[in-house]
Protein backbone atom coordinates (compact mmCIF):
# COMPACT_ATOMS: atom_id res chain seq x y z
CA UNK A 1 0.00 0.00 0.00
CA UNK A 2 1.44 2.95 -0.97
CA UNK A 3 1.19 5.87 2.17
CA UNK A 4 1.56 9.89 0.89
CA UNK A 5 1.53 12.65 3.31
CA UNK A 6 0.35 15.89 1.42
CA UNK A 7 1.18 18.08 4.07
CA UNK A 8 -0.38 19.72 7.44
CA UNK A 9 -1.95 22.51 8.84
CA UNK A 10 0.10 25.22 10.11
CA UNK A 11 1.70 23.71 13.53
CA UNK A 12 0.04 20.80 13.18
CA UNK A 13 0.34 17.35 12.58
CA UNK A 14 -3.30 15.76 13.05
CA UNK A 15 -3.58 13.65 9.64
CA UNK A 16 -6.72 12.35 8.50
CA UNK A 17 -5.89 8.98 6.96
CA UNK A 18 -8.03 7.89 3.67
CA UNK A 19 -8.16 4.87 1.69
CA UNK A 20 -9.28 4.72 -2.03
CA UNK A 21 -9.15 2.22 -4.24
CA UNK A 22 -6.39 0.69 -3.03
CA UNK A 23 -4.01 3.96 -2.58
CA UNK A 24 -3.57 5.43 0.90
CA UNK A 25 -2.82 8.92 1.65
CA UNK A 26 -2.44 11.46 4.62
CA UNK A 27 -4.79 14.28 4.40
CA UNK A 28 -3.72 17.04 6.83
CA UNK A 29 -6.22 18.01 9.70
CA UNK A 30 -7.11 22.27 9.42
CA UNK A 31 -8.08 23.42 13.30
CA UNK A 32 -9.83 26.71 13.49
CA UNK A 33 -9.31 28.88 16.35
CA UNK A 34 -12.82 27.91 17.83
CA UNK A 35 -11.36 24.04 17.47
CA UNK A 36 -13.28 23.51 14.45
CA UNK A 37 -11.80 20.72 12.51
CA UNK A 38 -11.57 20.58 8.18
CA UNK A 39 -10.02 17.76 6.60
CA UNK A 40 -8.04 19.55 3.78
CA UNK A 41 -8.75 17.81 0.43
CA UNK A 42 -7.10 20.74 -1.81
CA UNK A 43 -4.57 17.89 -3.39
CA UNK A 44 -7.08 14.64 -3.38
CA UNK A 45 -8.13 14.88 -7.09
CA UNK A 46 -4.23 15.04 -7.79
CA UNK A 47 -3.55 12.27 -5.81
CA UNK A 48 -6.06 9.60 -5.71
CA UNK A 49 -8.51 11.19 -9.63
CA UNK A 50 -11.09 10.88 -6.85
CA UNK A 51 -13.52 14.45 -6.09
CA UNK A 52 -15.88 14.47 -2.78
CA UNK A 53 -19.60 14.90 -3.49
CA UNK A 54 -21.60 16.55 -1.03
CA UNK A 55 -24.98 18.17 -2.41
CA UNK A 56 -26.07 21.40 -0.42
CA UNK A 57 -22.14 22.04 0.75
CA UNK A 58 -23.56 20.87 4.38
CA UNK A 59 -20.30 19.34 4.90
CA UNK A 60 -17.63 21.25 2.90
CA UNK A 61 -15.81 24.78 4.12
CA UNK A 62 -15.46 27.25 1.02
CA UNK A 63 -12.71 28.91 2.69
CA UNK A 64 -11.15 29.78 6.09
CA UNK A 65 -12.29 33.18 7.47
CA UNK A 66 -11.98 35.45 10.42
CA UNK A 67 -15.06 37.38 10.20
CA UNK A 68 -17.70 35.53 11.66
CA UNK A 69 -18.03 32.35 14.10
CA UNK A 70 -21.15 30.36 14.75
CA UNK A 71 -21.67 27.26 16.28
CA UNK A 72 -25.26 25.69 15.45
CA UNK A 73 -25.46 23.55 18.15
CA UNK A 74 -24.61 25.77 20.83
CA UNK A 75 -26.48 28.89 19.21
CA UNK A 76 -23.01 30.93 19.25
CA UNK A 77 -22.86 34.08 16.56
CA UNK A 78 -19.84 36.33 16.83
CA UNK A 79 -18.43 39.29 14.59
CA UNK A 80 -14.67 39.44 14.62
CA UNK A 81 -15.07 37.45 18.11
CA UNK A 82 -17.37 39.75 19.86
CA UNK A 83 -20.87 38.46 20.77
CA UNK A 84 -23.97 39.34 18.41
CA UNK A 85 -25.92 39.91 21.90
CA UNK A 86 -23.09 42.27 23.10
CA UNK A 87 -23.13 44.54 19.71
CA UNK A 88 -27.11 44.44 19.48
CA UNK A 89 -26.94 45.69 22.77
CA UNK A 90 -24.09 48.90 22.85
CA UNK A 91 -23.21 49.38 19.28
CA UNK A 92 -24.95 51.04 16.41
CA UNK A 93 -25.41 49.79 12.99
CA UNK A 94 -22.39 51.74 11.55
CA UNK A 95 -19.82 50.78 14.10
CA UNK A 96 -20.89 46.87 13.65
CA UNK A 97 -19.89 47.00 9.61
CA UNK A 98 -16.95 48.76 10.64
CA UNK A 99 -16.08 46.29 12.89
CA UNK A 100 -16.94 43.51 10.21
CA UNK A 101 -15.29 45.56 7.32
CA UNK A 102 -12.15 46.45 9.39
CA UNK A 103 -11.65 43.26 12.01
CA UNK A 104 -11.82 45.69 14.87
CA UNK A 105 -13.95 48.46 17.05
CA UNK A 106 -12.62 51.95 15.69
CA UNK A 107 -11.81 54.43 18.12
CA UNK A 108 -13.86 57.65 18.37
CA UNK A 109 -12.09 59.63 15.49
CA UNK A 110 -12.20 56.66 13.55
CA UNK A 111 -15.70 56.44 13.72
CA UNK A 112 -16.84 59.96 13.21
CA UNK A 113 -14.61 60.02 9.90
CA UNK A 114 -16.45 56.95 8.48
CA UNK A 115 -19.65 58.40 9.61
CA UNK A 116 -18.88 61.56 7.89
CA UNK A 117 -17.56 59.51 4.87
CA UNK A 118 -21.41 57.62 4.63
CA UNK A 119 -22.99 61.15 5.37
CA UNK A 120 -21.10 62.57 2.39
CA UNK A 121 -22.14 59.79 -0.07
CA UNK A 122 -25.34 59.21 1.04
CA UNK A 123 -27.02 61.24 -1.97
CA UNK A 124 -27.97 59.10 -5.53
CA UNK A 125 -27.28 61.01 -8.88
CA UNK A 126 -30.74 62.40 -9.84
CA UNK A 127 -30.54 60.57 -13.02
CA UNK A 128 -31.62 57.46 -10.85
CA UNK A 129 -34.50 58.60 -10.57
CA UNK A 130 -35.48 57.74 -14.07
CA UNK A 131 -34.47 54.19 -13.73
CA UNK A 132 -36.74 53.92 -10.76
CA UNK A 133 -39.72 55.62 -12.38
CA UNK A 134 -39.83 53.38 -15.19
CA UNK A 135 -39.68 50.42 -13.44
CA UNK A 136 -43.39 48.20 -14.41
CA UNK A 137 -45.08 48.96 -11.17
CA UNK A 138 -45.42 45.35 -9.74
CA UNK A 139 -41.81 44.63 -9.91
CA UNK A 140 -40.66 43.45 -6.68
CA UNK A 141 -38.52 46.09 -4.55
CA UNK A 142 -35.81 43.45 -4.37
CA UNK A 143 -35.40 42.94 -8.23
CA UNK A 144 -35.57 46.80 -8.23
CA UNK A 145 -32.70 47.08 -5.84
CA UNK A 146 -29.98 44.43 -7.08
CA UNK A 147 -29.95 45.84 -10.89
CA UNK A 148 -29.78 49.11 -9.47
CA UNK A 149 -26.59 48.34 -7.82
CA UNK A 150 -25.02 46.91 -10.50
CA UNK A 151 -26.58 50.44 -12.34
CA UNK A 152 -24.41 52.33 -9.94
CA UNK A 153 -21.09 51.10 -11.13
CA UNK A 154 -22.49 53.21 -14.34
CA UNK A 155 -22.03 56.40 -12.60
CA UNK A 156 -18.41 56.17 -11.45
CA UNK A 157 -16.37 55.56 -15.11
CA UNK A 158 -13.16 57.02 -12.83
CA UNK A 159 -13.09 54.34 -10.86
CA UNK A 160 -10.74 52.29 -13.61
CA UNK A 161 -8.25 55.15 -12.77
CA UNK A 162 -8.02 54.73 -9.64
CA UNK A 163 -5.73 52.50 -7.73
CA UNK A 164 -6.94 49.29 -6.30
CA UNK A 165 -7.38 50.46 -2.89
CA UNK A 166 -9.24 54.09 -3.47
CA UNK A 167 -10.98 51.93 -5.71
CA UNK A 168 -12.05 49.45 -2.79
CA UNK A 169 -12.62 52.16 -0.01
CA UNK A 170 -14.78 54.09 -2.26
CA UNK A 171 -17.27 51.53 -3.78
CA UNK A 172 -17.89 49.98 0.03
CA UNK A 173 -18.37 53.39 1.05
CA UNK A 174 -20.60 54.07 -1.37
CA UNK A 175 -22.54 51.31 -1.75
CA UNK A 176 -23.19 51.76 2.13
CA UNK A 177 -24.68 54.89 2.28
CA UNK A 178 -26.62 54.39 -0.92
CA UNK A 179 -28.17 51.25 -0.55
CA UNK A 180 -30.49 52.62 2.16
CA UNK A 181 -30.66 56.09 0.00
CA UNK A 182 -31.80 53.85 -3.28
CA UNK A 183 -34.51 51.51 -0.64
CA UNK A 184 -36.38 55.02 0.51
CA UNK A 185 -36.64 56.54 -3.19
CA UNK A 186 -37.91 53.19 -4.48
CA UNK A 187 -40.47 52.92 -2.14
CA UNK A 188 -41.12 56.82 -1.85
CA UNK A 189 -41.32 56.62 -5.94
CA UNK A 190 -43.80 53.72 -5.87
CA UNK A 191 -46.36 55.35 -4.04
CA UNK A 192 -46.07 58.56 -5.86
CA UNK A 193 -44.10 60.62 -3.58
CA UNK A 194 -40.80 63.06 -4.24
CA UNK A 195 -37.89 61.30 -2.60
CA UNK A 196 -36.93 62.69 0.54
CA UNK A 197 -33.11 63.79 0.78
CA UNK A 198 -30.48 62.32 3.55
CA UNK A 199 -30.11 64.74 6.32
CA UNK A 200 -26.70 65.70 7.55
CA UNK A 201 -28.02 65.60 11.26
CA UNK A 202 -29.51 62.05 11.00
CA UNK A 203 -27.80 58.49 11.92
CA UNK A 204 -27.84 56.27 9.64
CA UNK A 205 -31.13 54.72 10.82
CA UNK A 206 -33.09 57.63 11.41
CA UNK A 207 -31.93 59.07 8.23
CA UNK A 208 -33.45 55.98 6.74
CA UNK A 209 -36.32 56.44 8.29
CA UNK A 210 -36.88 59.56 7.89
CA UNK A 211 -36.29 59.13 4.19
CA UNK A 212 -39.00 56.75 3.96
CA UNK A 213 -41.61 58.49 6.14
CA UNK A 214 -41.23 61.55 6.47
CA UNK A 215 -44.01 63.75 4.38
CA UNK A 216 -44.48 67.54 3.25
CA UNK A 217 -48.10 66.80 4.96
CA UNK A 218 -46.66 64.66 8.10
CA UNK A 219 -43.28 65.62 8.84
CA UNK A 220 -41.77 62.32 10.25
CA UNK A 221 -40.82 62.62 14.21
CA UNK A 222 -37.91 60.18 14.90
CA UNK A 223 -38.02 58.42 17.66
CA UNK A 224 -34.97 56.76 19.94
CA UNK A 225 -36.82 53.40 20.23
CA UNK A 226 -37.62 52.68 17.27
CA UNK A 227 -33.61 54.06 15.40
CA UNK A 228 -32.72 51.53 18.55
CA UNK A 229 -34.84 48.81 17.13
CA UNK A 230 -33.70 49.54 13.57
CA UNK A 231 -29.90 49.63 14.30
CA UNK A 232 -30.62 46.21 16.56
CA UNK A 233 -32.28 44.52 13.65
CA UNK A 234 -29.94 45.49 10.88
CA UNK A 235 -26.87 44.58 13.46
CA UNK A 236 -28.49 40.89 13.84
CA UNK A 237 -28.34 40.53 10.20
CA UNK A 238 -24.83 41.73 9.32
CA UNK A 239 -23.14 38.62 9.01
CA UNK A 240 -23.68 35.42 9.01
CA UNK A 241 -20.38 33.33 7.47
CA UNK A 242 -21.14 31.54 4.55
CA UNK A 243 -24.90 31.74 3.71
CA UNK A 244 -26.23 31.31 0.25
CA UNK A 245 -26.41 34.70 -0.32
CA UNK A 246 -22.42 35.26 1.12
CA UNK A 247 -21.18 32.40 -0.50
CA UNK A 248 -22.44 33.73 -3.92
CA UNK A 249 -20.93 37.28 -3.31
CA UNK A 250 -17.69 35.31 -2.67
CA UNK A 251 -18.04 33.14 -5.83
CA UNK A 252 -18.54 35.86 -8.46
CA UNK A 253 -16.44 38.05 -6.76
CA UNK A 254 -13.80 34.89 -7.43
CA UNK A 255 -13.98 35.69 -11.09
CA UNK A 256 -12.77 39.52 -10.18
CA UNK A 257 -15.76 41.38 -11.35
CA UNK A 258 -16.42 45.04 -9.55
CA UNK A 259 -17.91 44.85 -5.81
CA UNK A 260 -21.44 46.43 -7.82
CA UNK A 261 -21.90 43.45 -9.89
CA UNK A 262 -20.51 41.02 -6.67
CA UNK A 263 -23.36 42.71 -4.04
CA UNK A 264 -26.43 42.56 -6.45
CA UNK A 265 -25.33 39.19 -7.09
CA UNK A 266 -25.59 38.02 -3.34
CA UNK A 267 -28.90 40.06 -3.21
CA UNK A 268 -30.59 37.86 -5.93
CA UNK A 269 -29.86 35.12 -3.86
CA UNK A 270 -31.09 36.73 -0.68
CA UNK A 271 -34.39 37.44 -2.41
CA UNK A 272 -35.15 33.64 -1.89
CA UNK A 273 -38.13 32.52 -0.06
CA UNK A 274 -35.78 29.48 1.69
CA UNK A 275 -33.13 32.70 2.83
CA UNK A 276 -33.73 36.52 2.89
CA UNK A 277 -37.27 35.84 1.30
CA UNK A 278 -38.44 34.30 4.44
CA UNK A 279 -39.29 37.17 6.43
CA UNK A 280 -41.83 38.20 3.91
CA UNK A 281 -43.39 35.16 3.64
CA UNK A 282 -43.95 34.60 7.76
CA UNK A 283 -46.10 37.06 7.53
CA UNK A 284 -47.75 36.27 4.38
CA UNK A 285 -48.04 32.40 6.19
CA UNK A 286 -48.91 34.58 9.77
CA UNK A 287 -51.41 36.40 8.22
CA UNK A 288 -52.86 33.57 6.00
CA UNK A 289 -53.42 31.58 10.18
CA UNK A 290 -55.06 34.85 11.05
CA UNK A 291 -57.56 34.79 8.31
CA UNK A 292 -58.39 31.27 9.04
CA UNK A 293 -59.40 31.99 12.39
CA UNK A 294 -55.87 31.81 14.19
CA UNK A 295 -55.72 28.41 14.14
CA UNK A 296 -51.95 27.35 13.51
CA UNK A 297 -52.53 23.57 14.02
CA UNK A 298 -53.31 22.96 10.19
CA UNK A 299 -50.02 24.78 9.24
CA UNK A 300 -48.54 22.34 11.29
CA UNK A 301 -49.96 19.77 10.35
CA UNK A 302 -49.28 20.87 6.46
CA UNK A 303 -45.05 21.33 7.17
CA UNK A 304 -45.19 17.80 8.84
CA UNK A 305 -47.02 16.11 5.70
CA UNK A 306 -44.37 14.24 3.51
CA UNK A 307 -46.36 15.07 0.28
CA UNK A 308 -46.75 17.83 1.01
CA UNK A 309 -44.12 20.53 -0.14
CA UNK A 310 -45.32 23.60 2.70
CA UNK A 311 -43.12 24.28 4.71
CA UNK A 312 -43.19 26.36 8.76
CA UNK A 313 -41.36 29.69 7.58
CA UNK A 314 -39.24 31.62 10.15
CA UNK A 315 -38.31 28.02 11.02
CA UNK A 316 -35.17 25.36 10.60
CA UNK A 317 -31.31 26.45 9.68
CA UNK A 318 -28.51 24.37 8.29
CA UNK A 319 -26.56 25.24 10.93
CA UNK A 320 -28.75 26.45 14.23
CA UNK A 321 -29.45 23.07 15.63
CA UNK A 322 -31.27 24.87 18.17
CA UNK A 323 -32.57 28.13 18.70
CA UNK A 324 -31.23 30.74 16.59
CA UNK A 325 -29.65 33.75 19.02
CA UNK A 326 -30.72 36.77 16.82
CA UNK A 327 -34.51 34.85 17.19
CA UNK A 328 -34.54 35.44 20.76
CA UNK A 329 -33.10 39.21 20.36
CA UNK A 330 -35.79 39.83 17.79
CA UNK A 331 -38.65 38.29 19.78
CA UNK A 332 -37.60 41.09 22.20
CA UNK A 333 -37.53 43.99 20.32
CA UNK A 334 -41.00 43.19 19.11
CA UNK A 335 -42.48 43.65 22.99
CA UNK A 336 -39.90 46.62 23.24
CA UNK A 337 -40.93 48.03 19.96
CA UNK A 338 -44.87 47.54 19.86
CA UNK A 339 -44.93 48.72 24.29
CA UNK A 340 -43.05 52.35 22.68
CA UNK A 341 -45.98 52.61 19.59
CA UNK A 342 -49.07 51.76 22.55
CA UNK A 343 -50.38 48.90 20.29
CA UNK A 344 -50.74 44.97 19.37
CA UNK A 345 -49.89 43.55 16.54
CA UNK A 346 -52.55 40.38 16.53
CA UNK A 347 -49.63 38.34 14.40
CA UNK A 348 -46.89 38.69 17.79
CA UNK A 349 -49.97 35.72 19.61
CA UNK A 350 -50.41 33.95 16.89
CA UNK A 351 -46.25 33.78 16.00
CA UNK A 352 -46.07 32.94 19.96
CA UNK A 353 -48.72 30.06 20.09
CA UNK A 354 -46.98 28.61 16.69
CA UNK A 355 -43.64 28.61 18.32
CA UNK A 356 -45.00 26.96 21.39
CA UNK A 357 -46.91 24.48 19.35
CA UNK A 358 -44.32 23.53 16.89
CA UNK A 359 -41.85 23.43 19.60
CA UNK A 360 -44.06 20.71 21.85
CA UNK A 361 -44.05 19.04 18.42
CA UNK A 362 -42.01 15.14 17.81
CA UNK A 363 -41.74 16.22 14.13
CA UNK A 364 -39.72 19.92 15.00
CA UNK A 365 -37.82 17.88 18.01
CA UNK A 366 -36.85 15.43 16.07
CA UNK A 367 -35.67 17.54 13.11
CA UNK A 368 -34.47 20.38 15.71
CA UNK A 369 -36.43 23.11 13.91
CA UNK A 370 -36.50 26.26 16.00
CA UNK A 371 -37.46 29.69 15.04
CA UNK A 372 -34.74 31.74 12.70
CA UNK A 373 -33.88 35.10 12.51
CA UNK A 374 -37.02 35.38 10.09
CA UNK A 375 -39.54 34.29 12.25
CA UNK A 376 -39.94 37.65 14.41
CA UNK A 377 -38.39 39.80 12.35
CA UNK A 378 -41.53 41.04 10.19
CA UNK A 379 -43.35 41.67 13.12
CA UNK A 380 -40.91 44.17 13.91
CA UNK A 381 -40.71 45.77 10.52
CA UNK A 382 -44.25 45.82 10.43
CA UNK A 383 -44.11 48.05 13.48
CA UNK A 384 -41.93 50.21 11.85
CA UNK A 385 -44.37 50.98 9.15
CA UNK A 386 -42.24 48.64 6.87
CA UNK A 387 -44.06 47.40 3.71
CA UNK A 388 -44.06 43.47 3.76
CA UNK A 389 -43.05 43.64 0.39
CA UNK A 390 -39.61 45.54 1.60
CA UNK A 391 -38.83 42.89 4.56
CA UNK A 392 -35.86 41.54 2.12
CA UNK A 393 -34.39 44.79 1.31
CA UNK A 394 -34.34 45.43 5.38
CA UNK A 395 -32.64 42.72 5.54
CA UNK A 396 -30.41 43.15 2.35
CA UNK A 397 -29.08 46.79 3.87
CA UNK A 398 -28.43 44.63 7.01
CA UNK A 399 -26.71 42.03 5.54
CA UNK A 400 -24.31 44.81 3.26
CA UNK A 401 -21.13 45.26 5.75
CA UNK A 402 -21.20 41.42 6.04
CA UNK A 403 -21.18 41.01 2.19
CA UNK A 404 -18.29 43.40 1.32
CA UNK A 405 -16.54 42.25 4.00
CA UNK A 406 -16.19 38.67 3.00
CA UNK A 407 -15.86 39.44 -0.80
CA UNK A 408 -12.92 41.73 0.74
CA UNK A 409 -11.48 39.10 2.72
CA UNK A 410 -11.77 36.61 -0.30
CA UNK A 411 -10.38 39.46 -2.61
CA UNK A 412 -7.34 40.09 -0.59
CA UNK A 413 -6.31 36.53 0.13
CA UNK A 414 -2.82 35.74 -1.24
CA UNK A 415 -4.42 32.41 -1.49
CA UNK A 416 -7.17 33.41 -4.11
CA UNK A 417 -8.61 31.21 -6.38
CA UNK A 418 -11.09 31.32 -8.79
CA UNK A 419 -14.32 29.59 -7.27
CA UNK A 420 -14.83 26.43 -9.55
CA UNK A 421 -16.79 23.38 -7.91
CA UNK A 422 -16.47 20.21 -10.25
CA UNK A 423 -19.46 17.68 -10.33
CA UNK A 424 -20.26 14.17 -11.15
CA UNK A 425 -21.73 13.88 -14.20
CA UNK A 426 -25.12 11.27 -14.39
CA UNK A 427 -26.40 11.62 -17.77
CA UNK A 428 -26.27 10.22 -21.15
CA UNK A 429 -23.43 8.62 -22.41
CA UNK A 430 -21.65 9.50 -26.34
CA UNK A 431 -24.63 9.47 -28.49
CA UNK A 432 -24.54 10.77 -32.08
CA UNK A 433 -26.48 13.70 -33.57
CA UNK A 434 -29.94 12.79 -35.03
CA UNK A 435 -30.82 14.69 -37.97
CA UNK A 436 -34.27 16.35 -37.80
CA UNK A 437 -35.59 14.19 -40.93
CA UNK A 438 -34.92 11.09 -38.98
CA UNK A 439 -36.31 11.99 -35.56
CA UNK A 440 -40.06 10.56 -34.33
CA UNK A 441 -42.23 11.34 -31.09
CA UNK A 442 -41.57 7.65 -30.55
CA UNK A 443 -38.21 7.82 -30.99
CA UNK A 444 -38.28 10.83 -28.42
CA UNK A 445 -35.74 9.69 -25.97
CA UNK A 446 -35.79 11.74 -22.36
CA UNK A 447 -33.26 12.62 -20.83
CA UNK A 448 -31.28 10.65 -18.06
CA UNK A 449 -32.60 12.33 -14.52
CA UNK A 450 -30.16 11.75 -11.57
CA UNK A 451 -32.77 9.55 -8.76
CA UNK A 452 -34.55 11.45 -6.63
CA UNK A 453 -33.24 11.63 -2.93
CA UNK A 454 -36.08 9.14 -1.37
CA UNK A 455 -38.22 9.85 1.75
CA UNK A 456 -37.55 13.40 1.85
CA UNK A 457 -40.25 15.99 1.62
CA UNK A 458 -40.68 17.76 -2.08
CA UNK A 459 -39.29 20.95 -2.60
CA UNK A 460 -41.29 23.46 -1.58
N1 LIG B 1 -40.90 23.18 8.08
C1 LIG B 1 -41.07 21.85 7.99
N2 LIG B 1 -40.07 20.97 7.78
C2 LIG B 1 -38.83 21.49 7.65
C3 LIG B 1 -38.55 22.86 7.74
C4 LIG B 1 -39.65 23.72 7.98
N3 LIG B 1 -39.49 25.04 8.08
N4 LIG B 1 -37.25 23.07 7.57
C5 LIG B 1 -36.68 21.88 7.38
N5 LIG B 1 -37.63 20.91 7.43
C6 LIG B 1 -37.43 19.47 7.31
C7 LIG B 1 -37.28 19.04 5.86
O1 LIG B 1 -38.53 18.74 5.29
C8 LIG B 1 -36.40 17.83 6.00
O2 LIG B 1 -37.20 16.77 6.47
P1 LIG B 1 -36.88 15.25 6.05
O3 LIG B 1 -35.41 15.05 6.36
O4 LIG B 1 -37.79 14.47 6.93
O5 LIG B 1 -37.18 15.17 4.60
C9 LIG B 1 -35.47 18.23 7.12
O6 LIG B 1 -36.19 19.16 7.94
C10 LIG B 1 -34.18 18.86 6.67
O7 LIG B 1 -34.50 19.83 5.71
P2 LIG B 1 -33.45 20.42 4.70
O8 LIG B 1 -34.16 21.17 3.64
O9 LIG B 1 -32.45 19.36 4.30
O10 LIG B 1 -32.67 21.36 5.68
P3 LIG B 1 -31.73 22.50 5.24
O11 LIG B 1 -30.69 22.57 6.26
O12 LIG B 1 -31.30 22.39 3.83
O13 LIG B 1 -32.77 23.71 5.30
C11 LIG B 1 -33.83 25.73 5.48
C12 LIG B 1 -32.63 24.89 5.91
C13 LIG B 1 -33.80 25.93 3.97
C14 LIG B 1 -33.68 27.11 6.14
C15 LIG B 1 -35.14 25.07 5.92
O14 LIG B 1 -35.17 24.85 7.32
C16 LIG B 1 -36.38 25.83 5.48
O15 LIG B 1 -36.82 25.69 4.34
N6 LIG B 1 -36.95 26.70 6.39
C17 LIG B 1 -38.07 27.53 6.02
C18 LIG B 1 -37.58 28.76 5.27
C19 LIG B 1 -36.86 29.73 6.18
O16 LIG B 1 -37.31 30.05 7.27
N7 LIG B 1 -35.72 30.21 5.69
C20 LIG B 1 -34.91 31.20 6.40
C21 LIG B 1 -33.63 30.57 6.90
S1 LIG B 1 -32.68 31.72 7.80
C22 LIG B 1 -32.00 32.72 6.63
O17 LIG B 1 -31.65 32.33 5.54
C23 LIG B 1 -31.88 34.10 6.96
Amino acid sequence: MEQEKIGTAQGKEETAILTVNGKTIGLPVITGTEGEKAIDISRLRQLTGYITLDLGYGNTGSCTSAITFMDGEKGILRYRGIPVGQLAEHSTFVETAYLLINGRLPIQRELQAFSVMLNDHSLVHEDMKFFFQNYPRATHPMGILSSMVTALRSFYPELETLSHTENVNMTMTRLLSKLRTMAAVSYKISRGHTPEYPRPDLSYCANFLNMMFNSPVKPYVIDDVLVKALNTFWILHADHEQNCSTSVVRMVGSARVNLYAAISAGMAALWGPLHGGANQKVVEMLEKIQAAGGDAKPFIARAKDKNDPFRLMGFGHRVYKTYDPRAKIMKNICHDVLARLKTDDPLLPIAMELEETARKDLYFIDHNLYPNVDFYSGIVLRALGIPTNMFTVMFAIGRLPGWIAQWKEDHDDPGWRLHRPRQIYVGNTVRDYVPMSQRTEAGAEPGKAAAPRSGRKPAP
